[in-house]
């Protein structure tokens, strides 16, 4: 790049720190000279069950057409989305993972100078997909234990408001906007407003309570983004959807990069939808595990947020950087959260035998650290 080329860079660009995904495992490898195949990675919230056995074939079977570009608007993929929710193919969007629906919800509505609310602490990619932009990023805080404030969203809008994210669970939090505060929402948000609900996690909610915007897609202006890289462990894959009306979902399908989703990734999606087995062993081992990682973070005295994903935030007393670097050095990798305060750490719940790994290794590293 022309060294001067800089000056010309927009400034919010200039404004994006990078998002910093989790250690990937060749990195340890790298670094402790350890064995690729012990180590455990939990902290990038997938499934750790690997891949559904179904959607591996699908994709070994696809192989052979790889040389040719994928249907671009994936046409089974989303007629299955359809019948899976009992909505209109028009009301499916395939994007490049979530991540690409939630892009291009926001691309299609705000302009230079207008704004975005969304909840912090939150996914760091809204902070950057509003940079990119040029959109106003306005960050609404969780409240003191992390549950939302709805109506502090509400009081934040102002005429330059565009779009609202909500993050549904909310990572890295694990917390749920409830039934109740959805609907009070809903009924008070301005029409003018697109809400884009992140729901990432849905799959994983345990509580009868929790609330999600799908009863009110078809009557708000409203974009639900899931995808397959969780509960359905397609996140090597990069494939997810959004749910809107036909108009909303006819205005990201305007912009909609060609051939956003690969052959592998539409076979394989295809095929995790059928493998109900296979969502229903990872939600049961979800559970188990959360369960099981409560009770062992109390014995040790660590405090810990309870859940409705596959994550779990915690808080070490001793701060969260020793312990992480020590659990590294042991071949363990979680998530370091001191962005929202010292000691905060998310980790991803295992298999049973990483979490019990884990909690063996945390207990020798807390008392090294005390
Ligand atoms: C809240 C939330 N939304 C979206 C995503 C991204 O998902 P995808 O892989 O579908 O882009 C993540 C991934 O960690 C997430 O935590």
């Amino acid at each position: 790049m022309d060294k001067n080329m800089g000056k010309n860079v927009r400034e919010g660009i200039k404004k994006i720190a990078p998002y910093v995904p989790g250690k990937p495992m060749e990195e340890l490898q790298r670094a402790y000279g350890l064995d690729i195949e012990k180590i455990i990675k939990l902290a990038s919230n997938e499934n750790p069950m690997g891949p559904s056995p179904r959607a591996a074939e699908a994709v070994r079977k696809c192989a052979g057409k790889i040389s040719r570009y994928p249907e671009s608007s994936g046409y089974y993929l989303t007629n299955k989305l359809a019948e899976t929710l009992r909505v209109s193919p028009d009301n499916i969007i395939l994007g490049s993972g979530s991540s690409e629906i939630i892009s291009m919800a926001m691309e299609i509505l705000i302009n230079q100078g207008e704004e975005v609310i969304y909840p912090d602490p939150s996914f760091l990619i809204y902070r950057i997909l509003a940079r990119k932009i040029g959109a106003v990023p306005v960050e609404i805080p969780l409240k003191g234990d992390f549950s939302y404030d709805m109506d502090m969203f509400l009081d934040k809008i102002t005429d330059k408001t565009k779009v609202i994210i909500l993050c549904n669970p909310n990572n890295p939090t694990g917390t749920v906007i409830y039934k109740k505060q959805m609907e009070n929402f809903m009924a008070k948000v301005p029409d003018r407003i697109l809400i884009v609900s992140d729901e990432a996690y849905n799959e994983y909610v345990e509580n009868e309570n929790a609330g999600t915007a799908f009863p009110y897609f078809e009557e708000k202006n409203v974009v639900i983004a899931r995808t397959f890289s969780k509960i359905y462990g397609l996140a090597g894959l990069r494939i997810g959807y959004g749910i809107a009306k036909s108009d909303i979902a006819g205005f990201m399908e305007r912009i909609r990069p060609p051939f956003n989703t690969t052959v592998p990734a539409q076979e394989a999606a295809l095929a995790a939808l059928d493998d109900k087995e296979y969502a229903e062993k990872s939600f049961k081992n979800n559970i188990e595990g959360k369960y099981y990682l409560y009770g062992e973070l109390k014995k040790l005295g660590t405090e810990y947020l309870p859940t409705e994903a596959n994550f779990i935030l915690c808080r070490f007393k001793t701060g969260a950087a020793d312990i992480i670097n020590k659990l590294e050095k042991r071949g363990i990798i979680i998530r370091n959260m001191e962005g929202i305060g010292t000691g905060y750490a998310r980790i991803t719940i295992g298999t049973p035998e990483e979490n019990a790994i884990l909690i063996n290794a945390l207990r020798e590293v807390i008392k090294e650290s005390v």
